[in-house]
């Protein structure tokens, strides 16, 4: 074939953090003896209930199309989580559930951006957010979060990155790789100047649950915001749902029915049955998800202080999310065993990966080439096996 393929896609980079787990995984089934942090998946199993409600739909006979924004009962019990844990007033018409969240940042993205359309995004992000507007023919506009201020974006940085063409903002709190938090007060601020330059929101909440420190706010629930805010959240990270792939978007009416109209065309709806398997996660309330959260707690600061020690400085606890965003700019310029040296972070994984068997993600991939993301949703024997592996590979530079 001669005729060139899509030019769109030739200029979206493949995700990293999924490269790094597909190697991982491949690594894993020729035998070699690997500890893989990549990927962003709890390691807990499905709970039960939420598996007996997948089971019971099937022997129901729930296996045929569903419309195409999801079952009628599912956006009801979303709109009753909004409001109950929220403070948020949806009705169902306003949910449109996706194949898992990712979908639903795809589905925001291509209801907002017109080609040139700018969308900012606050660095260190999640890596797939550039890429999809990119692919929709918007720009990417980053502002970088200072690490001083718990990589968290100001007013007044927001405010000098809006322009004549600034569309949206894409926000992700709890935030995936820094962890970072934003606490009501900071949300109102963002939410001013937001509100000042009429601009949208997305926000990107699938980590809601997950929060160590302080309270959880949607920024859609401050004031002027919910008409111009799309929600995103979803199953996978709070009930270890990461394979059903569901995930919704809550958004203004005028948006959720172009949202529902590009999912009827696109992918018509996700599967009937991880649809029931929702419905039984919010029937079982958040309370396995709270349980997980302090699990996870006590592995966060298990991994703080194990990689601390290994780069011979403090690290700040993340607040939020399942990753530790290690600083790792200074072993830049030191030498491997084999003489060579670390450049930057992809080099120092890629080695890490080769010479201890030790799968983390670089910072390159969010952003921020001076860090390396740890993924702490792993067993306690990983971790620990992570902290010896990385002290090692450390210590062998010179
Ligand atoms: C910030 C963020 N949003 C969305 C997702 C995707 O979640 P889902 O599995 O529901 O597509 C991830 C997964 O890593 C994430 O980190």
């Amino acid at each position: 074939m001669t005729k060139p393929l899509s030019n769109r896609t030739q200029n979206i980079a493949a995700s990293l953090t999924v490269a790094v787990d597909t190697l991982a995984k491949k690594l894993i089934a020729e035998g070699k003896d690997i500890v893989s942090l990549g990927a962003g998946e709890p390691d807990f199993p499905t709970p039960a209930p939420i598996c007996e409600a997948a089971k019971r739909a099937i022997d129901q006979g729930k296996t045929r199309y569903t419309a195409p924004v999801g079952i009628l009962e599912l956006r009801k019990k979303i709109c009753k989580k909004f409001l109950e844990e929220n403070g948020l007033n949806f009705m169902p018409d306003q949910i449109t559930v996706t194949s898992g969240a990712k979908h639903a940042v795809f589905n925001s993205l291509a209801a907002l951006v017109n080609p040139g359309d700018e969308v900012i995004i606050p660095a260190p992000y999640w890596v797939t957010y550039p890429e999809l507007v990119k692919w929709l023919g918007g720009v990417p506009v980053f502002v970088q979060g200072a690490r001083e201020n718990r990589f968290k974006i100001t007013a007044e940085q927001l405010q000098k990155a809006c322009s004549s063409k600034t569309k949206a903002i894409l926000m992700n709190n709890p935030c995936n790789p820094t962890g970072t938090v934003y606490s009501r007060s900071e949300l109102e601020a963002l939410a001013s100047v937001i509100v000042q330059n009429d601009i949208y929101c997305i926000s990107d909440e699938v980590y809601e649950y997950f929060v160590y420190e302080g309270e959880f706010t949607s920024i859609g629930s401050i004031d002027g915001m919910q008409e111009r805010t799309i929600i995103i959240n979803g199953f996978s990270k709070s009930f270890c749902m990461t394979g059903w792939r569901v995930g919704y978007d809550a958004s203004p009416l005028p948006i959720a029915k172009i949202i529902g109209k590009i999912q009827g065309q696109a992918t018509h709806h996700p599967s009937n049955i991880a649809q029931y398997a929702a419905i039984g996660a919010l029937d079982m309330g958040k309370g396995e998800s709270l349980k997980m959260r302090e699990t996870f707690r006590k592995r966060r600061d298990f991994m703080v202080k194990g990689i601390g020690e290994s780069l011979k400085q403090k690290i700040a606890a993340p607040e939020g999310a399942f990753y530790l965003f290690a600083p790792v700019s200074t072993v830049f310029g030191k030498r491997k065993p084999d003489g060579t040296v670390v450049k930057d972070s992809l080099e120092l994984c890629q080695y890490i990966l080769e010479s201890q068997g030790l799968a983390i993600v670089p910072g390159a991939a969010f952003g921020d080439d001076s860090c390396v993301r740890f993924s702490y949703a792993a067993s306690d024997e990983n971790l620990k096996q992570a902290c010896i592996r990385f002290n090692k590979a450390i210590a062998d530079l010179k």
